[in-house]
């Protein structure tokens, strides 16, 4: 077993607590849902079953009763209590909380209706590249949640990325305003709360809306990801890598939809179907679907998020001057009907810097910690090769010091392999109206670790900003499971105003760089300019067809006919090509996960 296990009772439950022991308001009715989540800890069951690193053992969920009472109940609704006055089962989960290193406070232990401030449940940062879930039905946290963890990540200096979905991050930005909600939540949870911003970078997929655009290139963003958004099917999807295996050979640089277009048309024109039969196992039939779907890709408006210049994705590993880590705010509100492109755009992301980051090994802090929100649209339809490519990147992200946190409703949303590495947890209610939403409910009791609450009760009953928690100790060992009353984030809690997002945005130094799309040379100006030539050759030998006829009849070939059967043959613009493209054949394209582009 593991330092997970209780310690005896006697022994300090939580470090010494940064806060004074606040005092609630007095009189003030419970509003939270602390006095309904019940005391169900009817077994002295183990605090976790810390037989592995992984959080997704079943367990059974309904260990048999067991004669021990609580030793001390508190009554409902009595607010905090003094260590020394925890009940031994929370006393329990308070030590499985009491690490010695640096950490982040997530909020206080809830045990029996009330909320115990000395109980303080918090995240080592060395374990944030342990990966994470933040789960819940809508309205009931989520999102502040994550602002929480990505405040306290920024103020130990660690960059954060974070995809804002709905337009209400940008808050971190500003400082939150005090009001009596915020009082009352940071003074059951033992909060010193001070209203504080972050230093944010604000970005947007393709400009579009307000933020840094980011752009991919078509090489980079690799066929498999493509193919999720142009939602084709398995063999469409092979065909497609292909496709790209082609360009990269040939030179044919992949930088816009309308590159990726012109090469797929020219392999199904006449002049270069001789081409595809050599590419093998690719059917004209194929790529001509694959040519249509992108051309309805373009025509959604698609086109501005693929080109130059490309974002580069370090970007997000910055530090501020004051030492605290950079919040780097994708905004997608605009984007917000295209939620394959911007799920994709995400994963993409992601892949780019487990392409281009160094090995790091186990470090004392993430180098980022990437929060992906609507996850459950990244593995909706996605194809096998898909799945495999998300697995392994968040497998061994890992170990390039990148934690990575899927934030969706139901733990149902992430498919099991992936779920299994998500070592840290914080599962905020779920509903159990339909039959659907109980078998979604039996399903997530099974993924956490034995537990002293009847967990399919306590998730149904939890309030707005509470939440059943368990992460990793510092020694990787999954923790109690312990319900917690969330902190409140110390930043603004809603959108900074537009004219303020405008601003920082304006003033970002990297606003000058990617702020212009550019349209260098490449596979579509390349083919264009060939086929124009082709044609103004094809008038010219025409022409001198003309001139000669009549005369000089069965006379020998010239050199000019000579390309031109080698163009019926469909060859001679590849050959011709080829040599205009001699300096970029053989510039090899290494591609990684995802068949996304590795950077040189
Ligand atoms: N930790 C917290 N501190 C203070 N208030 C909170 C906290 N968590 C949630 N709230 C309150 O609950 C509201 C809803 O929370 P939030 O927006 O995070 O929910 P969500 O789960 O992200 O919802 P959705 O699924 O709709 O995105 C917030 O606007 C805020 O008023
Ligand atoms: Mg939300």
């Amino acid at each position: 077993m593991s330092e997970s296990e209780p310690q005896q009772p006697g022994e300090t439950p939580a470090r010494s607590a940064p806060i004074a022991t606040p005092t609630p308001p007095a009189g003030a009715a419970p509003t939270t849902a602390a006095e309904r989540v019940p005391r169900t800890g009817e077994s002295p069951a183990p605090a976790a079953d810390a037989t592995d690193g992984a959080t997704a053992d079943p367990a059974p969920a309904d260990p048999a009763p067991a004669p021990a009472a609580h030793s001390a109940p508190l009554v409902a609704g009595e607010g905090v209590r003094s260590a020394s006055a925890l009940p031994r089962e929370a006393m329990e989960i308070a030590a499985g909380y009491a690490f010695g290193g640096p950490a982040l406070d997530l909020g206080a232990l809830l045990w029996d209706g009330a909320c115990l401030a000395d109980a303080q449940v918090r995240i080592p940062l060395p374990m944030l590249n342990r990966h994470g879930l933040v789960a819940g039905a809508t309205g009931t946290g989520k999102t502040k949640t994550l602002q929480l963890i990505a405040e306290q990540l920024a103020a130990q200096g660690v960059p954060v990325f974070l995809a804002d979905v709905k337009g209400d991050l940008s808050g971190l930005a500003a400082p939150g305003e005090a009001n009596d909600q915020v009082r009352q939540r940071s003074g059951e949870v033992g909060q010193d709360w001070a209203g504080k911003g972050f230093p944010c970078e604000f970005y947007a997929l393709g400009g579009l809306g307000e933020g840094i655009p980011v752009r991919a290139t078509v090489t980079s963003f690799g066929p498999v990801l493509l193919s999720k958004v142009l939602q084709l099917n398995q063999t469409q999807e092979q065909s497609l890598g292909l496709i790209f295996h082609y360009a990269d050979q040939k030179g044919l640089e992949l930088h816009d939809l309308k590159d990726l277009r012109a090469v797929v048309a020219f392999l199904t024109s006449d002049e270069g179907k001789p081409e595809l039969k050599n590419i093998g196992g690719l059917s004209t039939v194929t790529a001509g679907v694959i040519l249509r779907a992108l051309t309805a890709f373009e025509a959604q408006g698609m086109a501005p998020f693929f080109g130059n210049p490309e974002f580069d994705v370090s970007e997000f590993l910055r530090t501020a001057a004051d030492g605290r880590g950079q919040v780097s705010v994708l905004e997608l509100p605009a984007v917000q009907d295209k939620p394959q492109l911007f799920s994709t755009f995400l994963m993409w992301m992601l892949a780019d810097l487990f392409n281009n980051l160094p090995e790091v090994g186990d470090v004392e802090k993430p180098k980022l910690v990437f929060f992906f929100d609507e996850a459950h649209l990244l593995f909706n339809g996605a194809s096998k090769a898909f799945l495999e490519s998300i697995t392994q990147t968040v497998r061994l992200i890992r170990s390039k010091g990148v934690g990575v946190f899927f934030v969706t409703q139901t733990p149902k949303d992430v498919p099991g392999d992936v779920l299994a590495q998500l070592g840290n947890r914080v599962q905020h209610a779920l509903r159990a109206f339909t039959p659907d939403d109980q078998k979604a409910l039996r399903a997530t009791v099974k993924t956490f670790p034995h537990s002293a609450y009847d967990l399919e009760e306590t998730l149904t009953s939890l309030g707005t900003g509470e939440a059943v928690v368990t992460v990793l100790s510092e020694k990787g060992a999954p923790t109690p499971v312990a319900a917690t009353r969330l902190r409140a984030p110390e930043s603004r809690m809603g959108p900074v105003d537009a004219a303020e997002l405008d601003r920082a945005v304006k003033a970002s130094t990297l606003y000058a760089r990617y702020a212009e799309a550019v349209d260098p040379e490449s596979a579509y100006e390349v083919l264009t300019a060939r086929e124009t030539e082709r044609d103004a050759q094809k008038r010219a030998e025409a022409e001198a067809a003309e001139a000669e006829k009549g005369d000089r009849k069965g006379a020998g070939r010239s050199g000019q006919d000579a390309s031109m059967v080698d163009q019926v043959m469909g060859s001679g613009i590849f050959k011709s090509l080829a040599r205009s493209l001699g300096t970029q054949i053989g510039r090899e394209i290494s591609r990684s996960v995802f068949g996304t582009r590795r950077r040189r």
